[in-house]
């Protein structure tokens, strides 16, 4: 974990003495402070991780989490019982480190008045796009992690067309495809489940209710798995019976814009150029401008990892080691959606490929 905290610190274009990672409570827990200081398992609500140029780490944890706390490599581990000792202990491991770092897209605004009422006399400032930056950038282990998550979607997106019934909800199925992913080994879903029939599909991130599914459906579903901390995101369109013929078509064309992206995706690329090759081949075809997000996004520790993406405004160029989804999709009002997603990192000499399912057209016997 040092060389992740020396990296961060190495990017810095204004070097600060010290980093802050301060969690509040769920869901405010800051996913750097598991990245800096590696630990494996606990929410570590309240803790703080007190970061140095040199690659040192001290955690300052409650009971609930100090033995986890003590399993971290590299870390000095502060055991507080109170919010005094909690004041006393940062300013003890902020002795003489006058610029702190913050990261001010994850910290809640109460921590951060809290932090500023503890350390009168310190300087902060926002270190935020920097840990995006390290972050963005995957090492070996964290890649590892990412594939046995991209792992698990993919032997679930097989198991999907044999889950289907006639009049199962879409809440039902998105249960069930939870409870496949935990029966592989995912720590839970990276997201809430979606699972979007017929006209839902037409809306990207529709959240699951109680339509029944029935012949000649489509459907999209959107779904990940969680593997020691690591989040995949995996989208598969499927038909149930026999839907309207513009079902084939559409998914036909999110295929060949898959496809377009995958053969531009290289270092040195920029996000926009990707998001473009396959855009282009969906404004070529009847559902122009029937594309409405983004092509992709970074991965890692959340499912939405900031950092670099694939997207129009996305100017930064690829590097190896990047985790990026892929996941084109066409929404048409009143009739519904297909999207394919997949996960890939980007190599030397372009991608590889996490996640592996089958990505043609299928029509499931209903
Ligand atoms: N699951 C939301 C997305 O694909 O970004
Ligand atoms: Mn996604
Ligand atoms: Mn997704």
């Amino acid at each position: 974990m040092k060389d992740r905290v020396r990296r961060i610190f190495r990017l810095l274009k204004s070097p600060v003495d010290a980093i802050v990672v301060a969690n509040s409570t769920e869901p405010h827990v800051d996913m750097t402070f598991a990245y800096a200081t590696g630990v494996e398992s606990g929410l570590f609500e309240g803790s703080v991780a007190v970061l140095t140029p040199n690659g040192g780490t001290t955690i300052i944890t409650g009971a609930l989490e100090a033995e986890s706390a003590r399993s971290a490599p590299d870390a000095e581990v502060i055991e507080i019982d109170s919010m005094d000792s909690l004041r006393k202990s940062l300013g003890k491991s902020l002795r003489g480190r006058k610029s702190v770092g913050l990261n001010y897209r994850e910290l809640t605004h109460a921590t951060y008045l809290f932090l500023k009422k503890t350390l009168p006399d310190h300087r902060f400032s926002d270190v935020s796009p920097t840990i995006a930056t390290a972050r963005t950038v995957k090492d070996k282990e964290e890649i590892a992690r990412l594939r046995e998550a991209a792992h698990i979607t993919s032997k679930v997106a097989r198991e999907i067309p044999g889950m289907l019934r006639s009049g199962m909800t879409e809440l039902e199925l998105a249960s069930e495809v939870e409870y496949h992913m935990g029966r592989l080994g995912s720590a839970g879903p990276s997201f809430k489940t979606i699972v979007a029939f017929g006209p839902h599909g037409a809306e990207p991130h529709f959240e699951p209710t109680r339509t029944k599914l029935k012949k000649g459906m489509t459907m999209v579903i959107d779904y990940g798995a969680i593997y020691q901390r690591y989040c995949s995101d995996c989208t598969r369109s499927f038909a149930f019976g026999h839907p309207p013929k513009q079902a084939r078509a559409i998914h036909e064309v999110v295929e060949a814009a898959q496809q377009a992206a995958f053969e531009v995706i290289r270092p040195g690329v920029s996000g926009a150029d990707v998001h473009k090759a396959a855009e282009q081949v969906i404004n070529a075809s009847k559902w122009k401008g029937r594309f409405i997000h983004g092509l992709g996004h970074s991965i890692g520790l959340a499912v939405h990892d900031g950092g670099v993406g694939l997207s129009p405004r996305s100017k930064e160029k690829l590097e190896v080691g990047m985790c990026l989804t892929v996941e084109p999709g066409i929404y048409v009002p009143g009739f519904g959606g297909v999207r394919i997603e997949d996960d890939i990192v980007v190599t030397k000499d372009g991608y590889e490929m996490l996640t592996d399912a089958p990505r043609g057209y299928l029509e499931v016997k209903g």
